[in-house]
C-alpha cells in the first residue's frame, strides 16, 4: 500500500507519525484507538474529507488547531492514506480484530454528506475517546 499521499500529511503529523506534542496530534499509537471506538472508522473518513477544528485531547495532551480538508484527493488516494496511517509505525499491531482495509467506495459514500470542520469535531465528541 503505497502512500505518496502521506507526504501531504507529514509536514504536520511528521514522517514517523508522532506529530508535535501540543501542536499536531500523533497518528502513531493513536489511530487504532480511534478505530476501536464505535463510529471511529467513519469519523476518520470525515476528518480527511472535511478537516477538523476545535479543542481535542489525544493521550492526555490538548490540541486546538485546525486540520484542513483533503477532499481534493481521490477516493482511492484517501482510502490509501487511511490504510497507511492505520498500519504504519506499529499501528497494525494494535488494530481491532475485525479491522478491514479502507476502500474507495466507503470514502465516496461520505462525500454525500458535507460537513464543516466544527461538525467533524461534534462527531469526535460522540466517540468518547479517552
Ligand atoms: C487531526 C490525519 C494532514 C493538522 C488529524 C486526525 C487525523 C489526521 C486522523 C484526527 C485525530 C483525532 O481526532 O484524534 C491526517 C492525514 C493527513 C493530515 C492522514 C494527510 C492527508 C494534516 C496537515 C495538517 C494537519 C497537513 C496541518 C496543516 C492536524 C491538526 C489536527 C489534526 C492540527 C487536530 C485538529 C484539532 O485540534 O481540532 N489529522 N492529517 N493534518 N491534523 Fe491531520
Amino acid at each position: 500500500q503505497t502512500s505518496n499521499v502521506y507526504q501531504q500529511c507529514q509536514g504536520c503529523h511528521q514522517t514517523n507519525g508522532t506529530g508535535i506534542p501540543g501542536v499536531f496530534p500523533p497518528l502513531a499509537g493513536h489511530v487504532p484507538q480511534v478505530l476501536a471506538a464505535k463510529g471511529g472508522r467513519e469519523y476518520l473518513i470525515n476528518v480527511l474529507l472535511y478537516g477538523l477544528a476545535g479543542e481535542i485531547s489525544v493521550k492526555g495532551q490538548k490540541y486546538s488547531g485546525a486540520m484542513p480538508p483533503f477532499a481534493q484527493l481521490t477516493d482511492e488516494q484517501l482510502a490509501g492514506v487511511l490504510n497507511h496511517i492505520s498500519t504504519q509505525w506499529g499501528n497494525d499491531k494494535a488494530l481491532p480484530k475485525d479491522f478491514k482495509l479502507f476502500n474507495a467506495a466507503e470514502v465516496k459514500a461520505k462525500r454525500a454528506t458535507k460537513l464543516s470542520q466544527a461538525q467533524v469535531l461534534e462527531l469526535r465528541k460522540k466517540l468518547e475517546l479517552k
